[in-house]
C-alpha cells in the first residue's frame, strides 16, 4: 500500500543543512496498523509528512497503492489526498465558526460539493461511533481536548482514506482520553482493517500496534533506543527550582 525507496531529505543548505531522512526504505501493508518511534529530531514527523503528501522529498520514491507520487501533479497529489488520506494532528485545527458536525463534513463537501447530503449522514455515524452523538450541534470551545481529537479523527475518516496518519495524536490528553483514542485506533484497525501510520513518542502505545518503524538520525533502525524516547519536559518541582534559584551558582 505504502512503498518508500531510499528517500532523503534535507532541510536547508550549505552549513545550514539538516538532513532529516537518510535512505529509508519502507513498506506498509494494507490493514498494518503501524508506529513510528525515535527520540525527538529523529525524523517521526517528517517521515509522516512525506508519505502523507503534505511535503516534498529532496530525493527517493514515494508509491501509495502502486502510483508513483512523483509523476503526479500537484493537483493530482491534492485530489489523492482528499480521496485516499486522513490525517489526525496533535493541534486539531477544526474551525471554531462551524458545529462538530459541520467540522466532520468539510473534508467530504471538497471532494462532492455542497450538493451531496449523504456525507452529513455518515458524519453523524462517525461522530457516533467516537462518541459525540450527543454533541453534534456543539462548536469546537465547548469540547474538551479529548472530545476534540476524537472529533478529528472522525473528520479524518468522513471520505474513508485508505491510509489514516496521525502524528502524536494523544500528545496533549490525559491518560484517560489518550487510551480513549487509541482503543478506537485499534478497533478500527481490527474491525474495518483501516490502514493506521502513527507517530507516537509513547512505548506503551506499542501494545496496540502491529508493527513499530524505529528512527535513528534519520535512519530506519533495527531496535529501539538504548533509553527511552519519551521527550515530556521534566519539570522541575518548585522547591527544587527555589533552592536552585537561591544557589550561588544560579547568580
Ligand atoms: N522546516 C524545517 N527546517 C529545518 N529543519 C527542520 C525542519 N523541520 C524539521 N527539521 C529538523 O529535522 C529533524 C527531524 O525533525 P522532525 O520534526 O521530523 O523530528 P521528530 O522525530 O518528529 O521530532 P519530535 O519527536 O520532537 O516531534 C530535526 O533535526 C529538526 O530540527
Ligand atoms: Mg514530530
Amino acid at each position: 500500500m505504502i512503498n518508500v525507496k531510499n528517500l532523503n531529505k534535507t532541510y536547508g543548505r550549505g552549513e545550514a543543512a539538516v538532513r532529516a531522512l537518510k535512505a529509508i526504505d519502507l513498506e506498509v501493508e494494507n490493514g498494518e496498523f503501524t508506529a513510528i518511534m525515535g527520540r525527538s529530531g529523529s525524523g517521526k514527523s517528517t517521515l509522516l509528512r512525506l508519505i502523507g503528501l503534505l511535503d516534498f522529498p529532496t530525493s527517493g520514491e514515494i508509491y501509495i497503492d502502486d502510483t508513483d507520487i512523483s509523476k503526479l501533479s500537484d493537483s493530482q497529489k491534492t485530489r489523492l489526498r482528499i480521496e485516499k488520506l486522513g490525517f489526525v494532528f496533535q493541534e486539531y485545527s477544526l474551525i471554531n465558526e462551524m458545529t462538530l458536525l459541520e467540522n466532520v463534513c468539510l473534508p467530504a463537501m471538497c471532494l462532492n460539493g455542497y450538493r451531496s447530503n449523504d456525507y452529513r449522514k455518515r458524519a453523524v455515524e462517525l461522530l457516533s461511533v467516537v462518541g459525540l452523538q450527543e454533541r453534534l450541534h456543539h462548536y469546537p470551545h465547548e469540547a474538551s481536548g479529548g472530545e476534540l481529537q476524537r472529533v478529528t479523527i472522525a473528520r479524518a475518516l468522513i471520505n474513508q482514506p485508505r491510509i489514516l496518519f496521525a502524528d502524536e495524536p494523544t500528545a496533549s490528553l490525559d491518560i484517560t482520553s489518550a487510551k480513549i483514542v487509541l482503543e478506537l485506533f485499534s478497533k478500527l484497525n481490527r474491525e474495518m482493517r483501516q490502514t493506521i501510520v502513527m507517530v507516537t513518542h509513547e512505548l506503551e502505545d506499542r501494545n496496540y500496534v502491529d508493527r513499530v518503524i524505529w528512527l535513528k538520525d534519520g535512519f530506519v533502525d533495527t531496535e529501539p533506543p538504548s533509553s527511552g524516547c519519551e521527550t515530556k519536559l521534566k519539570i522541575i518541582d518548585s522547591n527544587r527550582w527555589h533552592e536552585h534559584m537561591s544557589s550561588p551558582q544560579a547568580n
